[in-house]
């Protein structure tokens, strides 16, 4: 089913550093193509900016009690227009990709029954939740494909966080999450709901991920594949997204499985940052552009009263590209138009929120993430070792605060790197301390480019179990660079 061991190693070569905008990168030479379909679909000759966006629908529960809403989901594939003129079968929960919009709030449990029809097993992951092991959705917790029920308890013992629900079933998350199987979780709370935030119609989702198709219009699935050049936002190819002249909460999530995006206003103009992975910074960032590595989410504020009525706007994608990558697709992501005005009552305020304190850590790991990137093998690794879901490689004592120094052992490709269970807080980058800016909240995912080191701080209280840490990108985290780590009060014993 999956061919780990038979599909050509390409996993890699989305070099970020190199070339001003637009230039690109000298990929991996050596990196020979994955298997090549009868027939790709051209993605220069794919319209742009003709079909609207998709705004994700929010799931009605199918029960609510004093403490807990309830939820059903069925996994199944359906048939959907991503390109014009063309259906592609997808993955997805409840037929829509990506899927729909869970609303929860802190304090207040939420149940969901997923049933999966698909045809392979999956597991559901409530990517950047603070969850029990039974419920997160780990590798090795699967649901059977053609029918299997699971029911997941998530507690919402955390403050507010823009969360994401994907597949992580081991050897099958890749390709699964590749072919739609992707949600959002918007967790909020009383420290977000008393800010004036834009809402409503003017608080919008947005997934990003790319895709390759063939001349048929299906997707086409290869390990490390670096000829997805069909970018998509909530499902669309490079749709348009009318917008009134008013400001909007754009929240981005990249669910693509190895792409990194940096965007930008094709105007220049600036924008607000005011939150990342786990919910709103401290202060708002004054920013022209955003980088986003997979799995990372940004929340913006743009205001778009600023333009005339009948301005278009594309949202423009500035990342490193593969040497033959199209710029005009790869470099473009979807089109804002700019409607009549409409009354606006939001704001930003100058403090968003306060930051639980960092504590003082007690211990200290590193990690090292490494990808055999002469395209040899298809080796990738953290320290040193392939992962081996009966292995358990981090023992973390209840309660420890801890700080985790992950170095990019590779020269030309990036990776990042993310943890199960805690929202972590980012100390240092590359030695220069993380104190303000993007990067300066909650986070559950962070890059980690080729030589680079990142420094990160977790507490990890609330569970005891096994969960995973890894590389987001999908694919290189099939390939093994995945990792067990183990909290429990009992450590002494263990070691
Ligand atoms: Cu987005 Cu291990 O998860
Ligand atoms: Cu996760
Ligand atoms: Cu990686």
């Amino acid at each position: 089913m999956i061919q780990r061991r038979t599909v050509l190693k390409t996993g890699a070569a989305l070099t970020g550093t190199l070339g001003s905008a637009g230039l690109l990168v000298p990929a991996l030479a050596d990196a020979a193509p994955a298997t090549e379909p009868a027939g790709d679909l051209d993605p220069t000759g794919i319209a742009q900016f003709t079909q609207p966006m998709p705004v994700p629908k929010v799931l009605q529960p199918s029960a609510v009690s004093s403490t807990t809403t309830y939820y059903k989901m069925t996994m199944k594939e359906v048939d959907v227009q991503l390109v014009p003129g063309y259906t592609s079968r997808v993955r997805t929960f409840n037929g829509s990709f990506p899927g729909p919009v869970i609303k929860a709030v802190s304090g207040r449990r939420v149940v969901v029954q997923q049933t999966n029809q698909l045809p392979v097993p999956a597991s559901v992951h409530l990517h950047g939740a603070h969850v029990p092991q039974s419920s997160d959705g780990s590798p090795m917790d699967l649901i059977a494909a053609g029918g299997g029920t699971k029911t997941y308890t998530y507690p919402n013992s955390q403050p507010h966080a823009n969360l994401w629900l994907h597949d992580h079933a081991h050897h099958y998350e890749a390709e699964t999450v590749y072919r739609g199987l992707s949600g959002f979780y918007l967790l909020t709370d009383t420290e977000e709901q008393k800010l004036s935030l834009p809402s409503g119609a003017y608080d919008v989702p947005i997934g990003l991920s790319d895709a390759r198709l063939d001349d048929t219009g299906q997707l086409v699935y290869a390990m490390g594949d670096r000829k997805r050049r069909v970018l998509l936002a909530n499902g669309r190819a490079w749709p348009y997204f009318q917008v009134a002249a008013r400001k909007y909460r754009l929240r981005l999530f990249n669910m693509s499985n190895m792409r990194f995006y940096t965007l930008k206003l094709a105007d220049g103009s600036a924008f607000q940052q005011i939150g990342g992975d786990g919910g709103l910074l401290e202060k708002p960032v004054e920013a022209t552009s955003v980088a986003l590595s997979p799995g990372e989410r940004a929340d913006l504020v743009v205001d778009f009263s600023r333009y005339a009525e009948g301005t278009t706007l594309v949202l423009e994608n500035t990342a490193a590209r593969y040497p033959d990558d199209p710029a005009e697709q790869i470099g473009r992501v979807l089109q804002f138009r700019v409607g009549a005005p409409a009354a606006d009552a939001s704001r930003v305020p100058a403090t968003l929120r306060t930051l639980p304190p960092l504590g003082t850590a007690t211990v200290n790991r590193s990690f090292e993430l490494y990808t055999d990137e002469s395209g040899a093998t298809m080796d990738s690794s953290i320290n040193g070792k392939t992962y081996d879901m009966d292995r358990i490689d981090t023992e973390v004592e209840y309660g420890a605060t801890e700080i985790w120094s992950v170095r990019n052992a590779n020269t030309r490709v990036p990776h990042n790197f993310h943890m199960h269970l805690v929202q972590f807080r980012v100390l240092e980058r590359g030695g220069k301390p993380v104190t303000s800016g993007p990067e300066s909240g909650l986070k559950d995912t962070v890059s980690v480019m080729p030589g680079e080191t990142v420094k990160l701080q977790a507490t990890f209280t609330g569970y005891e179990g096994t969960y995973v840490y890894h590389c987001h990108m999908f694919d290189h985290a099939a390939m093994g660079m995945m990792a067990n780590f183990r909290v429990t009060r009992a450590r002494s014993v263990r070691r």
